[in-house]
């Protein structure tokens, strides 16, 4: 039973260290190099970076079997996990204040370029550049990705989707920008992608070594 438990705990930590921690280092990375290519300069890029990383921080209160569910989400466990946005918002507004760069990209990178995202369904450039920055690092990372219930694409066919929804999910100029760039942005994913395996060692090696339990996940 108590191996059970543990097991369930281990599986969890697995999916949370590749789902949660690797795909927000990366499109807080990735976020930084679109900041760049947007005009930003460097300085502020770094900010926008340390923002992009806690752009999902509501998941960690979220359920892990709906979070990790490896098939397709039912009406209700999508209302469940788009709850994240809400409870991110919460814990940033501790944590860094309603004024920050953070809240920006917490509250909003998940408005669409149309209108139709959540939860304030902002349109077009009411949508602060930010998290309109971040929402392309999000789907690129997101897309080419392995998850449980998906494999991970290719740059080419990554590049298509994400064009396909320039203009109706993603800023169009933005998704042009990273058009242009587009074999940079491969390299520094695939690139991002290697230095995320050996953070990934080092950090599981903490982790097994403390035995240290992952509260969020209890
Ligand atoms: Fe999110």
């Amino acid at each position: 039973m108590l191996r059970d438990k543990v097991h369930v705990n281990i599986e969890n930590w697995e999916n949370y260290l590749d789902n949660v921690l690797g795909h927000n280092w990366r499109v807080s990375k990735l976020s930084n190099y679109i900041a760049e290519l947007c005009g930003f300069d460097p300085e502020m890029a770094d900010l926008i970076e340390e923002a992009a990383y806690v752009h999902d921080i509501g998941k960690i209160q979220l359920n892990p079997s709906v979070l990790y569910k490896p098939s397709a989400l039912d009406d209700t466990e999508m209302e469940e996990i788009k709850r994240h946005v809400v409870l991110g918002i919460h814990a940033v507004s501790n944590m860094y204040g309603d004024d920050s760069l953070h809240m920006q990209v917490v509250k909003y990178h998940h408005e669409r370029w149309d209108g139709n995202g959540y939860p304030y369904g902002l349109k077009g450039t009411d949508i602060p550049i930010v998290a309109r920055i971040v929402a392309v690092a999000d789907q690129y990372d997101a897309i080419r990705s392995r998850r449980v219930y998906k494999r991970g694409f290719a740059h080419m066919e990554t590049m298509s989707l994400i064009y396909d929804t320039a203009g109706t999910f993603l800023d169009p100029v933005i998704v042009r920008i990273c058009m242009a760039n587009e074999f940079a942005l491969k390299n520094r994913f695939e690139h991002l992608y290697k230095r995320w395996s050996m953070r990934r060692i080092l950090i599981n090696q903490q982790y097994y070594q403390n035995n240290k339990p992952v509260k969020v996940l209890q």
